[in-house]
Parts: structure tokens; sequence; C-alpha cells
């Protein structure tokens, strides 16, 4: 199957998301993965901006903090939370994104999530809907007005047609004084990947 750049989600979820953020602000990225969607926010957020970026798995971090330094961003492997993050490039967590609250005193500008699986990793190691939904809404609670968060939702794989559905449900849900919602799908194809943005209204 032909997939082109129309259908790829993420990419949109990209664009949306590098229409608001501006050289020296902070981004959060829930599942940093294979390090893409961080490396997209560092460059949006240029050397002066700072990404806080989440995984449980080390080889995750691992591969993330290869692709930004061999881009040549700063990268920083980050112990604990409650210390005061560095001011530039991006800090890497070895944790849950359910955690997001202890680790973040500052509002971003912009949120990002892949869910699933990782790529090239452990199929069997997925994001979850309880911690998933913890995540999203401190980061709603703690994004920046005019600041938007983009999450692209897998639903072919076993436990992804649940936590889809507590994702929708959840943006679904989001008061629409406060944020508006748009959702985009392959409408010709129901188990592609699809992206719930929110941006919070100023
Ligand atoms: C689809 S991948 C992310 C892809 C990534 N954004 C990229 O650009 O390559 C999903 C990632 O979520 C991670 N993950 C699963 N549960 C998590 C949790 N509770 N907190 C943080 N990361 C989690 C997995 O380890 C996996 O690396």
């Amino acid at each position: 199957m032909m997939i082109t750049a129309m259908s790829r989600v993420v990419g949109w979820g990209h664009q949306l998301l590098g229409e608001v953020l501006r050289a020296g602000d902070f981004a959060i990225d829930l599942t940093a993965g294979n390090g893409y969607d961080t490396l997209m926010l560092a460059r949006a957020v240029g050397e002066n901006g700072s990404v806080l970026a989440f995984d449980l798995q080390s080889q995750a971090i691992e591969k993330s903090a290869n692709r930004l330094q061999q881009e040549a961003v700063a990268v920083h492997l980050v112990d604990g939370p409650g210390l005061p993050l560095p001011s530039s490039g991006v800090s890497l967590v070895s944790a849950s994104h359910a955690e997001l609250d202890a680790w973040c005193d500052l509002a971003p500008r912009a949120i990002i999530a892949n869910l699933g699986y990782l790529p090239g990793g452990d199929k069997g190691l997925i994001t979850k809907p309880e911690s998933t939904l913890v995540a999203l809404q401190t980061g709603c609670d703690i994004l920046m007005p005019g600041g938007r968060i983009a999450i692209v939702v897998y639903s072919g794989h076993p436990g992804g047609r649940d936590e889809a559905q507590a994702v929708d449900h959840f943006f679904a849900n989001l008061n629409e004084r406060e944020f508006e919602v748009l959702r985009l799908e392959v409408a010709n194809r129901p188990q592609a990947p699809f992206l719930l943005i929110a941006g919070k209204i100023e």
C-alpha cells in the first residue's frame, strides 16, 4: 500500500505544533521512542529553547540521545525530579510520563505524544490508558494559553483499541471554552493511526 505524506498524521502533528512554537520556547515529548518527535521539537525551539522528553525504556532513551547528538542537539540525561531542568537543549528522562507534574514547573507551548510501542523494539511494551490519561490531564493543565498538545493514537495492536477509546473520550470532553480540539484520521483506513490535537484558548 502506498502511504503518502498526506496520510502520515505524524507529519500533520509536527506541522500544527510548528505553527505555534517559537525560538526559545519550552516543549515536552511524552514518548521519546526513537527520538524523531523530540528532534522536531528541539529544532523548532532552537538552541536557546528547551525540551523535556520521557520514556520508560532505556533503549529508547539511548536511541533518542544518539539521534539528537548526531544532529548536534545538546542532550542532558536528567536523574531525578525536583531539580531545576537545564534551560536549553533536550532533557531526557527515564521515567513514566505519568510523573510529568513532578518533573515540570514550566508552562510548555507544545506537547507531543506518539502512543503504542517502540518501532523496532519490544511490541509488548506499549503505552497504557491509565498513565497516558494522567499525562494528558497534567499536560492540558500546564500547557501555555495559545499552546497545543498533539497525540498520535494507534488502535491496531493488542491493547491499542482500549487506549484509543480512552484518549478519544478524553479529548472529546475537553471544555470547549478552554480548548479547541481537532481529530484527523485516514477516513478509508480504519486501523490507521489518527491525530488528536488540542489548542488552549488564550
Ligand atoms: C510509538 S513510540 C514513540 C515514538 C517516538 N515519539 C519517536 O519519535 O520515535 C512509544 C514509546 O512510548 C514509550 N512509553 C510507553 N509507556 C510509557 C510511559 N508510561 N511513559 C513514557 N514513555 C512510555 C515506549 O517505551 C515507546 O518508546
